[in-house]
């Protein structure tokens, strides 16, 4: 098994891919986390590492996106461990960046806004949120860009439809010269979504959780109206409903629950924010 080279600066990821390249490598793919890996994660890892000559994992809790009273200090930070499990993927380098390295001189004064698209839904209830996300992962693409004649590719867990969504449309806004690659949810056997948080449910509350795949399936199956899922959610001990709509997936304008609309839905699970979702059958 051969470590990955963990960088934790700019400089020397720029240095580390070029060398890469240099070398005979052909393609350059990119997964950008949060550490904190999980099954979903390096199931994604994997397909970077299948897809591309150099797989780039990057882990960086972005301060940006977390708002006030939000998880930022208490987000799971184990970089050793994702290293150990990024290894086992054979990913060739891992960007571990300081906050001091990715924002030298502190909260940029130039940030990507993620306007209306990113003021629905997620962005209602999490102001800012996406226009951080989206402005530290601009800064990974131009980071891991690896020259013009290179494919270069960058993965995105469907699960945070919205992110995906709004990745799409800033890479095609900003001209970056990246194909964004989306894989699908990964879940546990009994169907919940994975994601970093989880670690945060007890295991009564990753039961309770449940109710959002099985509400999810039950709409998309034409089992349930969209109220009577919502009524299902909220009834649910220690859940606590943000949203649960039905938009168009390209432009996740709200719509009724037709064959093609993506499902979403929000809640909080005791104090744990966890989201889901699934495209109803066209
Ligand atoms: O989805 C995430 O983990 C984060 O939003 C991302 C894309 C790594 C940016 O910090």
């Amino acid at each position: 098994m051969t470590e990955p080279v963990v960088c934790t600066t700019v400089a020397q990821l720029r240095e580390e891919v070029a060398a890469r390249t240099a070398a005979g490598a052909e393609s350059v793919g990119l997964l950008p986390t949060m550490g904190a890996l999980h099954a979903g994660h390096l199931q994604i890892a994997r397909r970077t590492r299948a897809e591309n000559d150099v797989a780039v994992v990057s882990v960086f809790v972005n301060p940006l996106q977390f708002g006030p009273g939000e998880d930022f200090e208490s987000y799971p930070r184990q970089l050793e461990q994702d290293v150990r499990l990024l290894a086992q993927e054979r990913v060739d380098l891992v960007f571990a960046p300081s906050v001091e390295e990715m924002y030298p001189g502190g909260t940029p004064v130039v940030s990507v806004t993620s306007g209306a698209a990113g003021a629905v839904l997620e962005g209602a209830t999490r102001p800012g949120h996406f226009d951080g996300a989206l402005t530290v992962v601009n800064k990974l693409l131009t980071i891991v860009d690896p020259g013009p004649r290179i494919p270069f590719r960058a993965y995105f867990g469907e699960k945070d439809a919205q992110q995906l969504l709004l990745m799409q449309r800033m890479v095609r806004d900003f001209n970056h010269r990246v194909e964004i690659r989306p894989v699908p949810i990964v879940r546990s056997e009994q169907g919940l979504a994975l994601s970093s948080r989880n670690q945060y449910l007890s295991p009564e509350q990753a039961g309770h959780a449940l109710v959002l795949n099985a509400t999810l399936r039950a709409l998309a199956g034409g089992e349930l109206t969209l109220d009577e899922a919502r009524r299902r959610v909220a009834a649910e001990p220690e859940v606590s409903l943000d949203y649960l709509v039905t938009v168009d997936p390209d432009t996740l304008a709200v719509t009724e629950p037709r064959p093609g609309a993506l499902a979403l839905v929000a809640a909080w699970v005791g104090p744990t924010r966890l989201i889901d979702n699934m495209r109803i059958p066209a």
